[in-house]
């Protein structure tokens, strides 16, 4: 199987690079992005755009997607459970390969999914892509934990540039996979360029592991620190989650990931089948730090 036309959508954070390195491959794609009539996006005139009416009716999606072999999604949080329709349209249009917007978290805990539901979203498209299999869809899903540059600038990582104040959980020694924009862009990527070796596989991938501490090292100007107790930390959170207090959801998603991952030797583990050139967690740090300046 070869993939040479590719139809993505949702080119916005993460999509705008996905796009910029699908045109630089050296397997000279053909691509489409498809976008909602309501989306004030810009694209290169060199790039061929389909827009659909926001709701991603089927009819359309169908036409939209023939002549396809790879619909890549990297559609945001707000519209992930709009793949049904996606994956649903994919099979009808005969496409050969789908790839969900996943890009984040591989073990949900149940207490994450128990207070928002929505944090099951990606997983359950996951399992739906596994039962097209038998209707000819292959699918490949691509897992980076956190991104480091959005988790530097944001504060997700428990530091607020306001204040300059850093909550360490449980000493901010634990090691968890992180992985920039860039490289999470470049191994969707390698995904369809190395279609046979990614048919139906989920590969984990980051550009290095990291901690709180290493991070608060790296930082510039002097950081007022709080040393906090994960379990209380989490409590808290949960406790305005439970009081439907969005704003705490950053630090659930977070207290899933503070306590730690090695994916290296699991199965799973994708940067070497994929060939994914990485960064250091040095030069990953520097231009984070560029966008937190600008
Ligand atoms: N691991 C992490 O730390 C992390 C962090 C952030 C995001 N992510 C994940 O990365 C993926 C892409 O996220 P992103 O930040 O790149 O997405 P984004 O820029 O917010 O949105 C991507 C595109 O989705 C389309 N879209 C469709 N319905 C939408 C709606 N209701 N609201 C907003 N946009 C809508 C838009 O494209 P058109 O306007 O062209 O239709 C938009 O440009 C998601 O799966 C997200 O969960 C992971």
């Amino acid at each position: 199987m070869t993939l040479n036309s590719v139809l993505l959508i949702g080119a916005g954070n993460l999509g705008s690079l996905i796009l910029k390195h699908l045109q630089a491959s050296s397997h000279k794609f053909t691509i489409t992005v498809l976008t909602r009539e309501s989306s004030t996006a810009q694209f290169p005139s060199s790039v061929k755009v389909a827009k659909v009416p926001d709701a991603y009716p089927h009819a359309q999606l169908v036409e939209a997607f023939k002549g396809h072999d790879v619909v890549v999604s990297a559609i945001s949080m707000m519209g992930m459970h709009q793949q049904y329709k996606f994956i649903d349209a994919a099979v009808e249009a005969k496409v050969k390969r789908y790839i969900p917007t996943e890009y984040g978290l591989d073990d949900l805990p149940d207490w994450l999914t128990e207070l928002r539901p929505m944090f099951r979203t990606k997983h359950d498209v996951r399992d739906y892509c596994f039962e097209k299999e038998k209707e000819g869809l292959s699918w490949t899903c691509i897992v980076c934990n956190v991104f480091f540059e959005m988790g530097i600038q944001s504060g997700f990582f428990q530091f607020d540039w306001k204040t300059k104040t850093a909550e360490l959980i449980d000493g901010g020694e634990a090691k968890w996979p992180a992985t920039t924009l860039d490289t999470v862009a470049i191994a969707v990527v390698k995904a369809v360029e190395k279609d046979e070796a990614t048919k139906n596989k989920l590969l984990l991938i980051q550009d290095f592991r990291t901690s709180q501490k290493e991070i608060l090292d790296a930082l510039p100007g002097k950081w007022k620190v709080e040393n906090v107790k994960y379990e209380t930390w989490l409590e808290e959170a949960k406790e305005k989650v439970r009081n439907n207090d969005d704003s705490a959801l950053p630090k659930l998603t977070f207290g899933s990931v503070v306590t730690g991952a090695e994916w290296k030797d699991r199965k799973e583990f994708g940067n070497e089948l994929l060939d994914l050139p990485t960064k250091s967690f040095k030069e990953a740090m520097e231009e984070a730090l560029r966008g937190v300046q600008s």
